[in-house]
């Protein structure tokens, strides 16, 4: 029975992650190099567990009781006996693969190790370790406490007992694991992107608005959100990036990233996190 869990980076993903496990009674251990992002994702965490009390959805017991299974450490050497890993740090191959070395040094040899990786391959990075079985992909949508999807990918090697196991934790954070092979981009990001991708074309050659844009995919076909108010939710420079992969990986032009996209995140301008993107933020 799984009850331990390692989460690795305590980023916008990191931290989501860590809560919605606890909150589902799992003892959580996140851990950050930097005890600035601990700091802030303990407050982050805390904001969000107050706003479901709020709502009426979480008693102010079960928010106590949730923040009480959460602990926060500077060091993978905390996590030398947890019953699974999930990987939420920089989007950088390399320190990717490097980590899971010292993880897969680290824990019992049958933990799975899983990565939230949104589009580095699964099977490069499972290489780096002795149990490339025990390896997937688990790609939680941002903001992970409140959208049910799970991306569950099965890298070349992983067993079929992992991808199930993935499933039955997914099972338990009420959430939906769905299969998807290791390509570039997965499911979601290969669908999601080329659309925002598309949206800022239509920005940049004046087809419509940002505003008009939005209005059209929220009121015309229900999306939640605009793909460019999206686009600055998810970052820019997060969507040139997995555009990126996806123009490298499967050599497609359809893949490349509108320049527009490239000069805003040139300029500095990320959208939510950096306080101006398609739309300005306070
Ligand atoms: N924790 C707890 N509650 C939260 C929250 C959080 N982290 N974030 C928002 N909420 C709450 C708000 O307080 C609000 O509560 P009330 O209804 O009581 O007011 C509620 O959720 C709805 O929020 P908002 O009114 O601010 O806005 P909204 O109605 O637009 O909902 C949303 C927010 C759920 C994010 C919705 O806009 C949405 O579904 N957007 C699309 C999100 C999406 O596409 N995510 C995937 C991004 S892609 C990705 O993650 C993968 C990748 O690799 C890039």
């Amino acid at each position: 029975m799984i009850q331990a869990i390692g989460v690795i980076g305590s980023g916008t993903m990191g931290n989501g992650i860590a809560q919605t496990f606890a909150q589902h009674g799992f003892d959580v251990r996140l851990v950050d190099v930097s005890a600035p992002a601990l700091d802030k994702a303990k407050a982050t965490i805390d904001k969000s567990l107050t706003k479901f009390v709020d709502k009426g959805a979480l008693s102010a017991a079960d928010r106590d009781a949730t923040l009480a299974r959460l602990h926060f450490s500077g060091s993978i050497d905390h996590l030398a006996d947890v019953d699974y890993i999930v990987e939420a740090i920089v989007e950088r191959r390399d320190a990717k693969r490097d980590l899971f070395a010292k993880l897969d040094a680290l824990v019992r040899p049958d933990v799975v190790l899983s990565s939230n990786t949104s589009s580095i391959s699964i099977t490069d990075i499972a290489a780096a370790t002795t149990r490339p079985e025990q390896v997937l992909g688990m790609h939680f949508m941002n903001p992970v406490p409140l959208m049910t999807l799970v991306e569950l990918i099965r890298g070349q090697s992983t067993s079929d007992a992992s991808m199930e196991l993935a499933e039955s934790l997914c099972t338990r954070l009420g959430k939906t694991g769905v299969p998807a092979s290791d390509y570039p981009g997965f499911i979601a990001n290969r669908i999601l992107m080329p659309m925002i991708n598309e949206a800022v074309f239509a920005l940049m050659e004046g087809v419509g608005t940002a505003e008009a844009i939005d209005s059209v995919m929220k009121l015309g076909m229900n999306h939640p959100m605009g793909p460019l108010t999206l686009a600055d939710f998810i970052g820019l420079d997060v969507c040139v990036a997995i555009l990126d992969v996806l123009h490298e990986g499967l050599g497609d032009p359809k893949y490349r990233a509108c320049p527009l996209l490239r000069r805003m995140v040139a300029a500095g301008h990320l959208g939510r996190k950096s306080g101006r993107g398609f739309y300005r933020y306070a």
